[in-house]
């Protein structure tokens, strides 16, 4: 397993750009299962988890082709309808491909994913909504197995705004017989970009980005000549901690800050000066943040996925800050890392407690997850001394390059390849 050796405490400056949004790529790569044919898409990051869900779709008989950010996807011929657990175990966002399998196929055959190390994470709202749908589904030795001779539209209500439910009912919904409407929806600009997708598709869609969504069925689909997805704003967010936690000075290029606000007025709150120039947005750290808190929501709250950025940079602020987690139920397994480099941090429950220390000293620690990975680079940077990460194929999975573009910002940072076995 590769490991990242980082020297902390260099000045950060410089200009990135943002690539392509991994939760729109995955979806939207998904989507394509909806109509036999070749699309076209660009700004598709290189990405283990694209590479994974392209995966999936050439063991259906699909033909998926990169090319410096583009992704070339041919599903004329998939007719293989399922998603293996050697697969899905690896990226549980493999369970897009359910919705659109069912819709076009009338059958699936899909691995439960399991749990992560960020929490139990059922699909029970997307099998419910494919049920009310008319599929027939039950499970059988850790798979979905979804039956239909067509799907109906109908009323769908969610008790949580499952993003990915979200998703996969909707692109569902896009062939079935009559109107759907899916109410208590994720908002994300992941659903948006989705959504938009779909429209260009020929899909009838209204609502996408309010928590009423509207699907009108319609016989098929065709893709445009191709198709360009949004920016990721979690990498945008992501840099702009590593500004805020290190007193760096970074211009973002390619992102859209329309998607950041919630994460932006608290960077403010911390310290940090946003620039927007037509180059870009230059993020100006300051030299130690404020103690800010947080509660994650739904979108358009505070990001989840931005959670453990934020907390690297709380544990050097001045003053001590409260970081609630309301989305996952066991999203810090960053805490007892950021620990291990000197963090004062205390967990009750669902609650962070972080008291900002002067410095952060480097040791060895250990990824468990994506965003976690990404908060303990954050900590390396800023850290006296080295840091290794080990497991950082976790990062891997959601960062385009992350160590090349850092390496460009003047960090000290080295990626160990590990031997091949
Ligand atoms: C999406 O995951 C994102 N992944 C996650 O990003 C993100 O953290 C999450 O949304 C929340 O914003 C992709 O888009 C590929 P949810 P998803 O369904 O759809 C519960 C990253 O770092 N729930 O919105 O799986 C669930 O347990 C990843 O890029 C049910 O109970 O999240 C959670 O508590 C991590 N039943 C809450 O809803 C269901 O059927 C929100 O989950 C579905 C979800």
């Amino acid at each position: 397993m590769d490991k990242l050796q980082i020297l902390g405490g260099n000045q950060l400056k410089g200009e990135v750009t943002i690539s392509g949004a991994k939760n729109a790529a995955l979806p939207i790569m998904a989507a394509t299962l909806l109509a036999p044919s070749i699309h076209v898409l660009k700004r598709i990051p290189k990405l283990r988890d694209v590479f994974t869900m392209g995966e999936l779709i050439k063991r259906m008989g699909g033909k998926v082709e990169f090319e410096a950010g583009i992704c070339k996807i041919d599903t004329s011929n998939v007719d293989k309808f399922e998603a293996s657990y050697d697969l899905v175990k690896t990226m549980r966002a493999s369970v897009l491909v359910l919705g659109p399998l069912v819709a076009r196929f009338g059958q699936a055959k899909v691995s439960l994913p399991g749990g992560c190390a960020i929490g139990a994470r059922p699909v029970n709202l997307h099998i419910l909504g494919l049920e009310k749908m008319g599929a027939k589904i039950f499970l059988e030795e850790g798979y979905i197995i979804a039956k239909t001779s067509q799907l109906k539209g109908t009323k769908i209500y969610f008790d949580i705004p499952t993003v990915t439910g979200t998703e996969n009912l909707m692109m569902a919904a896009t062939l079935a017989k009559g109107t759907t409407i899916i109410e208590n929806a994720a908002k994300e600009p992941e659903v948006v970009d989705l959504a938009n997708y779909l429209i260009s598709m020929g899909a009838k869609i209204k609502g996408a980005g309010t928590s009423i969504i509207e699907i009108e069925g319609v016989k098929n689909l065709k893709p445009p000549s191709e198709y360009e997805i949004i920016a990721d704003r979690i990498e945008a967010g992501t840099f702009m901690a590593i500004a805020g936690a290190s007193g760096g000075d970074i211009l973002l290029k390619g992102c859209d800050t329309a998607f950041l606000d919630a994460v932006i007025l608290k960077m403010k709150d911390a310290g940090v000066v946003f620039k927007n120039s037509k180059e870009g947005l230059r993020v100006i750290g300051p030299k130690k943040p404020y103690a800010i808190d947080i509660k994650t929501m739904p979108y358009p709250g505070f990001p989840t996925d931005m959670q453990a950025q934020f907390m690297s940079m709380m544990a050097v602020a001045n003053g001590t800050s409260v970081i609630k987690e309301t989305i996952f139920e066991n999203r810090f397994m960053h805490v007892a890392e950021l620990r291990r480099m000197g963090a004062h941090i205390t967990v009750e429950g669902n609650t962070a407690t972080v008291r900002g220390v002067k410095k952060l000293k480097g040791a060895p620690v250990m990824a468990t997850d994506l965003r976690a990975s990404a908060s303990l680079v954050i900590a390396a940077l800023i850290a006296e001394g080295e840091t290794i990460i080990d497991r950082i194929y976790h990062l891997d999975r959601g960062y385009e390059e992350l160590d090349k573009k850092l390496l460009s910002l003047g960090a000290k940072i080295n990626r160990i390849k590990s031997k091949p076995q």
